[in-house]
């Protein structure tokens, strides 16, 4: 059993997961407006994972005889100014979610709830290769800003990132 503080901390986390599924499926359709398919399957793989992210925090729920409860998504952007500037965002919202898995852990290690925060461990890791991933996407848009046949290279190479399902613990 988590307490009902952690219970709302949990469910908030998945909140924030399924925001940024939404968020990426909204970049993803400014790079297909933008003719650039790879980033936007980039983009789509990314959401995926971020319901993956959702539902290992709703499954968590359900183990520990927690209630799920599913909130409002906020609703994300639309527009941005240009391919760059999506990328940072990227970055810059991973970054952001960091900081709410750092949070959970300290309230966790507060609450000495230590089955949820060896729970957390996955993402705490997990948090690392994203800003990884995404920070290396970034530098290579940065560097291919003023050429289009640069960014249209960065493209082929998205085009070829898949969604890899993670394997089922347990
Ligand atoms: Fe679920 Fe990309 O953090």
């Amino acid at each position: 059993m988590v307490s009902k503080k952690m219970q709302d901390a949990l469910n908030g986390q998945m909140n924030a997961e399924l925001y940024s599924a939404y968020l990426y499926l909204a970049m993803a359709a400014y790079y297909e407006d933008s003719d650039l398919p790879g980033f936007a399957n980039w983009m789509r793989v990314q959401a995926q994972e971020e319901m993956t992210h959702a539902m290992k925090f709703y499954d968590y729920l359900v183990q520990r005889g927690a209630r799920v409860v599913l909130d409002t998504i906020e609703k994300p952007p639309f527009e941005w100014e240009s391919p760059l500037n999506v990328s940072e965002h990227v970055l810059a919202h991973e970054k952001k979610v960091t900081g709410l898995i750092n949070d959970l852990v300290n309230f966790a290690l507060e609450e000495k709830d230590h089955a949820t925060n060896n729970f957390l461990q996955y993402f705490v890791a997990e948090q690392v290769e994203e800003e990884e991933s995404v920070g290396s996407v970034l530098q290579k848009v940065r560097l291919a800003v003023d050429s289009s046949s640069g960014l249209l290279m960065v493209d082929s190479e998205l085009a070829q990132r898949v969604f890899n399902p993670p394997v089922a613990e347990k």
